[in-house]
């Protein structure tokens, strides 16, 4: 896995970006085995070409707007239904340092199945913001192509207060994308078939400084946060140890020390019930 040394030293930082991705993308299929959301499922397979997160990385590339953009679109993160294939996107967006932000907002806009824009109303357009975890989903269809361009999904990205990233996402494995001077494999998405349609995961990497290591008190959730239990923060969990929490046995899937904020069930990537 491309963020684990070869010394097999696992950040934390790692650990929780693993987490976040895999609770997001493989809830139930992969459970037992953490991934990260770039890694799976993409039959190109070209990992090294797709954002990452580490410190010192650069983060997502800017692309042009393009013509088609229009401002004031609805506030949903589910497209209207239409023709074509039924198409998920998700993932998270970070900052720097690998954290996650909240409430960024993320603006999609696409064509429709025939590669046609909606331009006077706003079919296939829309904004929704991340949630407390830097997730993010959108529910639409696998654009259409139009002359002159690859298969694409365009978007603006702005974390509060900061300056809009405008970008373009890109599909694995279109012919296109070798003729397509817009095109950047730095924003591949990773597709996979799903139930009823397509899911892609891409994972945003914003230019917003962070505390790359906020210092987690492990006396005030090991002892005075409400639900409790075996669970501790500070402490190094083995695979395979078993903690409760809020009433409700739990089973380590990956080595960590815990921290505030990964309590059992937030981190379907490190705690499954058990
Ligand atoms: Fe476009």
């Amino acid at each position: 896995m491309e963020n684990e040394t070869s010394t097999g030293h696992v950040t934390r930082k790692t650990v929780l970006k693993a987490a976040l991705a895999a609770g997001m993308a493989a809830p139930v299929a992969l459970m037992g085995v953490p991934a990260l959301a770039r890694t799976m499922g993409g039959s190109e397979g070209d990992l090294a070409l797709t954002p990452t997160c580490d410190d010192g990385d650069d983060p997502t590339i800017p692309q042009m707007e393009g013509p088609y953009f229009k401002p004031n679109s609805p506030l949903r993160s589910s497209m209207p239904d239409g023709p074509g294939t039924r198409l998920t996107v998700s993932g998270y967006v970070f900052g720097r340092s690998c954290l996650p932000i909240s409430g960024v907002l993320l603006d999609f806009w696409q064509a429709d199945n025939n590669g046609a824009y909606d331009n006077t109303g706003f079919k296939f357009r829309g904004h929704q913001f991340t949630g407390a975890d830097g997730s993010y989903k959108l529910t639409a269809i696998v654009p259409g192509l139009y002359p002159g361009r690859t298969r694409h999904i365009h978007v603006k990205v702005q974390a509060p207060g900061r300056p809009i990233l405008t970008t373009q996402l890109y599909f694995p494995n279109e012919p296109r994308n070798n003729t397509d001077t817009i095109y950047d494999p730095r924003l591949l998405m990773n597709v996979r078939d799903g139930s009823g349609g397509r899911e892609a995961a891409f994972d945003f990497v914003l230019d917003v400084k962070q505390n790359p290591s906020p210092t987690p008190t492990p006396t005030s959730t090991a002892t005075s946060n409400p639900p409790g239990g075996t669970w501790a923060a500070g402490t190094a969990y083995t695979a395979g140890a078993r903690v409760t929490y809020g009433g409700v046995g739990y089973v380590c899937l990956q080595a960590h020390t815990a921290i505030a904020g990964w309590e059992p069930p937030n981190v379907p990537a490190l705690w499954r019930v058990g």
